[in-house]
Parts: structure tokens; sequence; C-alpha cells
């Protein structure tokens, strides 16, 4: 039994997903399984717990033979990715653990809280004496559905610097997390998931302009700027702060390389930035 925690969202939907069509047993945990009912065929399980709730990760572990262990951003996604790795612990049966982490957890930055987050989780994981393996997706191409109604006016505008970041196809990640679920021989691996290459992002924006049908024009926001318009945007704050630092990381150029292990474990390319903006060229336009 393969049980896949943040299973409604961007990537756990697809994991699910994928490892139905191979025939593996799936239990998909979910705070709302009215809400999740019909999202998948019946034959995938379905277990309500919530990362904060112990007990209720312990019945949605029973059984398990390996996790996808994916949380959401939160102030307390640290603390909730070592509730499910003690739950797993705790099943006595030892499963292998794929730690859905990001790109840079091994250089450990200072002050990223997201990566940050992500790195506690690891080391709680690798002290926990069950079989592991990470997935260090950087940023997925999926993150610029949410800005489409900037891109269709023409704008850009990210506190990205003039940084390249090699952004990564959620659906990539998530069949990468397929094959590493489904077969042998990745445990104590780091697979870091990225696209193609990387693209600065005025190369990004040029890109977005060929689906919008008009000029798009990145301005590189600065830190304080950018945090003052999510504030005042109604972002919480913690979330707010972290998306500064995360993008610090990429204006430093410290988000740019390229891996190959999308291809290693898929069998063909990462998909990139140019084929997803044509795919959703009508939202863009
Ligand atoms: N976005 C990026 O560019 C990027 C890049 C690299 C790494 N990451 C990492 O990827 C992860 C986010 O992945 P995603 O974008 O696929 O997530 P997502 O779409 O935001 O979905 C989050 C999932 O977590 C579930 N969830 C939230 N709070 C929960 C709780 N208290 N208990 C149980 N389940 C809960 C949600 O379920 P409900 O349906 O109940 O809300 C949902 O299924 C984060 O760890 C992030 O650091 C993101």
């Amino acid at each position: 039994m393969i049980v896949v925690t943040g299973a409604t969202g961007t990537v756990g939907s697809k994991v699910v997903g994928g490892l139905r069509e191979r025939g593996a047993a799936v239990r998909a945990l979910v705070r709302d399984t009215g809400a999740a009912r019909g999202t998948w065929d019946e034959g995938v399980e379905l277990a309500a717990a919530d990362f904060a709730d112990p007990a209720s990760l312990d019945a949605a572990l029973a059984g398990a033979d390996a996790v996808y262990l994916l949380v959401a951003v939160h102030p307390e996604m640290g603390t909730h990715e070592r509730n499910v790795i003690d739950a797993a612990v705790r099943t006595g049966r030892r499963p292998h653990i794929v730690l859905h982490a990001a790109a840079g957890i091994e250089q450990r930055p200072e002050g990223v809280r997201f990566v940050a987050a992500h790195v506690a989780g690891h080391d709680h994981l690798a002290a926990s004496g069950l079989p592991w393996t990470v997935l260090a997706p950087n940023g997925f191409h999926q993150n610029f559905l949410g800005m489409a109604q900037a891109v269709r006016g023409g704008a850009l505008a990210l506190p990205g610097g003039t940084g390249a970041v090699s952004y990564v196809d959620a659906r990539d990640v998530a069949d990468a997390a397929v094959r590493v679920l489904t077969t042998d021989g990745h445990q104590g691996a780091t697979y870091t998931l990225t696209g193609p290459a990387a693209l600065a992002h005025d190369e990004i924006a040029a890109v977005l302009a060929t689906a919008a049908g008009t000029p798009v024009a990145y301005t590189a926001v600065a830190p304080e700027a950018a945090l003052a318009g999510m504030l005042g945007a109604g972002w919480d704050a913690w979330r707010a702060e972290g998306m500064v630092e995360l993008y610090g990381l990429y204006a430093a150029g410290r988000a740019a390389a390229v891996s190959s292990d999308v291809e290693k474990l898929t069998g063909r390319p990462a998909r990139s930035f140019a084929e997803f903006v044509a795919e959703h060229a009508q939202l863009f336009a």
C-alpha cells in the first residue's frame, strides 16, 4: 500500500493518478473525504487525516509500505513533516518515505524558510531509521498559471532580479515520484528535479509573450516593494516573507542549476517552459 499525502494538490493529485495507472494500491490522505470523493477511480482508498493530528496520521498510515510525503507551505510545515515521519515509525513496518522537498535542500541555504523546513524534515527522516528518498524540485511551471491575468495585461513583475531559474513542470515531478515509488534502487538518493534549461525572468516573459500575443515586460521588483505588494493583496506575513526569501535565492542565481534527474527517472526529457506555455496558450492569451 502506497500512502500519498497532499493528495488533492498540484503534485499529489498527479502522483495518485500515475500510481493508479500502474495498478498500485493507493491510499490518498486528505482532510475532507467528501470533497475528494470522485477525484480518482474507486480503487483509491481515501483516509481522512490532518498533518497536525498524530492520531489521524496513525490511522492513515496503518499498513503502509511506502509514503509520498508532501506537506503544504504553512508556518508549521516542518512540524507537519515530522509528524508524518513519526507516525510512519509507529507503524512498525519501516515504510519507504519519499520526501517531497525543494531544490537547494542539499546546499542548506540560510534564511529561506520554505527550504529550511524541508532541511529539518530531511534531517528528522535521516535520523528516523526509515528507508528514504528525497525529491527536490525547483519552482513549478504551474506557478505562472496564477499570474495569467497580469501576463494578459503585458506585465510580469517579480522580485527575481536577473537570476535564471530552471523551473520544472509539476507533471514531471509527479512522474518522477511515481517511478521512485514503484521501482527499487532509490533508497538514500536525493533527486534534483528541474526543467531542461534555466531561464531568467525576462526570457520567461518573452516565452509568455508568444502565447499572450502581446509584449510582456518583466519588471524586477525590489524585495521590499514585493513584500508590501503581497501584504497589501492580503497574503499572510509568513508566506509573503517566505516568497521574498525564495525569490532572493532565484535573484542570486542559486536556482539555475539544471539536472538530468527527471530524464533519468522517467526515461524522457523534462518538459520545457515553452511547451508548458503553449499548452496553456488560451489562458495567457
Ligand atoms: N510551488 C513550487 O514552485 C514548489 C517548488 C518546490 C517545492 N515545493 C514544495 O511543494 C509542496 C507543495 O506542493 P503542491 O504545490 O503540490 O501543494 P498544494 O497544491 O498547495 O497542495 C497542498 C496539499 O496539502 C494538503 N494539506 C494542506 N494542509 C494540510 C493538513 N493540515 N493536513 C493534511 N493535508 C493538508 C492539501 O489538502 P486540502 O485539499 O485539504 O487543502 C493539499 O492536498 C511544498 O512542500 C513546497 O515547499 C513547491
